[in-house]
Order: C-alpha cells, then sequence, then structure tokens
C-alpha cells in the first residue's frame, strides 16, 4: 500500500499544508526543527490513533491555532482507494472517518493504512524495558489481526480487575475465590495471545536475522526469542492456573500480578551476546533496523502488500555502506525518510522534498 497524500490543518508547525508521494522512495529534508517528524507522524498517527512520540491528542494542535487539529490521508491499496480523516478539537476529542464513515471504536482504525515506524527513539526496542518490546509485537500483531487486539483489550481490563482486587481486597478471606474467577477468564485469552506473539516471532526472527547480516555488511547473526513462563504448550490455560495459584501469595503481598503475558519479553541476540544488556550503540541501533525491515517483510508475506515504512531520522546514524545496504533492499515499499541532507547517489531513484517555513517543495 501507498500513502497518495497527506493533507495537514492547524496540526503541530502546520497551520496548512498538502503533499503527494510517490510509490517509492521519499525523502524529506530541511533544516532541524522544520517540520519533517511533524509530517512523517501524521501519517503514524493516521495508522494507530496515537502519536509515535507519546505525545497527547490536543498538544497537536497548532499553537494560537483556531479550531480542530486535522490529518486527511489518501491511501491506495492493491484493490481499493481509502480516505482517512481525523479531527481533533481543544479538549484532545478525536474523531476519524475511513471513507467518510465515522469509526465508533479505535480498533476499526487498524489495518486501515499499515505503517512501520524507526526513529531513534524506536532504539528503546532493543535497551530499555521489556515494555517497549512487547509493545513492538502488539502493535504489529493488532494491526495484522483485530482478534488479537480485542483479545489483548479484554485481558488488560481482567488484569486491571485482580490488581484492583488485591489491592482493595487485601485481607478479604473471599479474596483468592474472586481473584480465581478473574484468573481463568484471563488464562483463556492469553492462551490466543501467546500463540499469536510466538507465531509471529517464529516468522519475524529468520526474517530480522537475514536482514541484521545484511544491514552489518555480513557480520553478526541475530536471534530473537519469545522469553516467558514455562507453561505447557498443549495446555496453556491450565498450566497457567497452575501458576497463578503458585504465585497467589507473592501476589497478595505485592498487591499486583506476577505472572502472565504482561510480563513476557523478546530475548535479543546478536554476535551471540545479549544485546540487550550489553550491545553496543551501533548493534543496538542495527538490531532495531531489522527488525523493522523484517516486520515490514512479514506483513507482505501475510497480505501480499508492503506496510509504509517511516524511516525518522536514521541516516545520520549509518555510514553509507550501510545507507545504500538499507536503499537496496526497499524495492517495492513505499518509504517516507526524513534527514537534514541526503546525498543522491545513496538512492538514485529517490524523490527528494525540502520543507522550509511550514512549505514542502519536491526538488
Ligand atoms: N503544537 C505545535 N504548534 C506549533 N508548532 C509546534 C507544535 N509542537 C511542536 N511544534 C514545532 O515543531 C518543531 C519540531 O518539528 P519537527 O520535530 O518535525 O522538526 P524536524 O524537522 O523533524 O527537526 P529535526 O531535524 O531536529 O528532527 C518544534 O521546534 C516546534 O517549534
Ligand atoms: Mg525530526
Amino acid at each position: 500500500m501507498f500513502v497518495k497524500n497527506v493533507a495537514l490543518k492547524n496540526y503541530l508547525s502546520y497551520p496548512e499544508l498538502y503533499t503527494e508521494f510517490t510509490e517509492g522512495i521519499n525523502v524529506l529534508t530541511g533544516q532541524n526543527a522544520v517540520g519533517k517528524t511533524n509530517l512523517a507522524e501524521s501519517i503514524y498517527y493516521a495508522s494507530v490513533g496515537k502519536s509515535a512520540r507519546g505525545l497527547r491528542d490536543k498538544e497537536l494542535i497548532h499553537w494560537g491555532g483556531d479550531g480542530n487539529a486535522e490529518i486527511h490521508l489518501t491511501v491506495q491499496k492493491k484493490y481499493a482507494k481509502h480516505t482517512i480523516d481525523i479531527a481533533i478539537d481543544k479538549q484532545g476529542k478525536k474523531r476519524i472517518m475511513i471513507d467518510r464513515i465515522p469509526i465508533v471504536k479505535m480498533g476499526e482504525l487498524m489495518g486501515a493504512v499499515y505503517v512501520v515506524y524507526f526513529s531513534p527513539g524506536e532504539m528503546r526496542l532493543i535497551k530499555e524495558s521489556p515494555v517497549d518490546r512487547r509493545r513492538f509485537i502488539d502493535i504489529s500483531l493488532c494491526q495484522q489481526d483485530k482478534i488479537y487486539f480485542y483479545t489483548l483489550v479484554k485481558y488488560n481490563q481482567l488484569l486491571s480487575q485482580r490488581n484492583k482486587l488485591l489491592k482493595d481486597y487485601y485481607n478479604s478471606p473471599t479474596l483468592k475465590s474472586m481473584s480465581d474467577i478473574i484468573v481463568e477468564k484471563m488464562c483463556r485469552e492469553q492462551e490466543y495471545i501467546i500463540k499469536k506473539r510466538k507465531d509471529f516471532l517464529s516468522r519475524l526472527a529468520p526474517v530480522a536475522d537475514e536482514r541484521h547480516l545484511i544491514l552489518s555488511g555480513g557480520k553478526e547473526r541475530l536471534e530473537l526469542t519469545y522469553e516467558s513462563e514455562e507453561i505447557d504448550e498443549k495446555n496453556i490455560p491450565e498450566s497457567l492456573k497452575e501458576l497463578y495459584d503458585k504465585s497467589f501469595e507473592k501476589d497478595k503481598h505485592l498487591t499486583y500480578t506476577t505472572v502472565g503475558v504482561h510480563r513476557d519479553d523478546l530475548k535479543i541476540v546478536a554476535g551471540g551476546i545479549d544485546i540487550r544488556k550489553y550491545g553496543s550503540q551501533g548493534q543496538q541501533r542495527t538490531a532495531a533496523l531489522s527488525l523493522k525491515l523484517a516486520e515490514t517483510e512479514l506483513f507482505y508475506r501475510a497480505s501480499g502488500e508492503y506496510p509504509v515504512l517511516i524511516l525518522d531520522d536514521v541516516m545520520g546514524e549509518l555510514d553509507e555502506t550501510r545507507q545504500k545496504a538499507l536503499f537496496a533492499h526497499l524495492d517495492g515499499i513505499q518509504s517516507i525518510v526524513t534527514c537534514t541532507s541526503f546525498e543522491k547517489e545513496v538512492a538514485s531513484s529517490a524523490t527528494i522534498y525540502e520543507i522550509n517555513d511550514r512549505k514542502i517543495t519536491r526538488l
């Protein structure tokens, strides 16, 4: 799929902007703070309904601007063209329409435009807490599989119910039986989540390894494994139930739930070492990029279409050999790349745009 055009109104640094994009490599250049990331992020927003940098909705409204912030996208898929229209009001309330029809639940937005987003902040994926690694897996799966999205929402609701119970009914003799009711439901939901996550990783790992090998100039192999509690794969709900029973006293004491998919992690080994902890900056950066490129490829294999790849500010971090290796593997993928300046010989087919004074010009 590819984004044909983007129109912004009253959004971040743009009072008004319209631009078209090509199906191939689109490079947004310009000095610092001209709004390259802001524009790239509007596409991400239209894919998941959230800012990639974690800005709150009302923070997306142009300072001093009057009225709603608006993002409008036209997306070309294999068999159909779609429009996405987003309006955010001063209270931070958003209205989203797909093909002019308002959506009722955020889940309906998933898959309307599929984006893989990479920015230096994405290094979190490797070196920060498991939360970021789980989010990576979850966001990929949610966009591909609505059942996964709703299952995860349900699980998280049950998890907060149980945590609340552990806090509010700490001394109650009925705590265990009340918790058991919730645990039973949690176990059932988790079976789907665990299976899907493992299945996703088994497909992701070999592709990420291959990309990593290319990007590291044939020097390093990448291994990905799902880290979770030891459970019986053939009977996940029962097996999880036993773990909850075992950890009940501990959970009661801590007043939160220590067992479940909200604690699982992704182990990332490159060149034989766990790079979550011991990796060099370059290893971590290359691995993060390999993961994102693998995600792109997997989406293609599952749907027959490539997602839009957004590479925000990664060029400066890669040497020229790696930049060339990267662009040589973007065939058939629409990519939106931001950087302060771009050497045409890195990718001769790229279309270059310059952003300046809130305007965009195709060079
Ligand atoms: N709500 C807002 N209204 C108007 N301007 C905003 C708003 N929020 C952020 N900005 C402006 O957007 C600018 C940042 O834009 P952006 O992050 O897109 O820059 P960039 O071109 O990606 O820069 P860099 O090269 O440093 O990454 C900030 O300097 C700020 O002035
Ligand atoms: Mg930027």
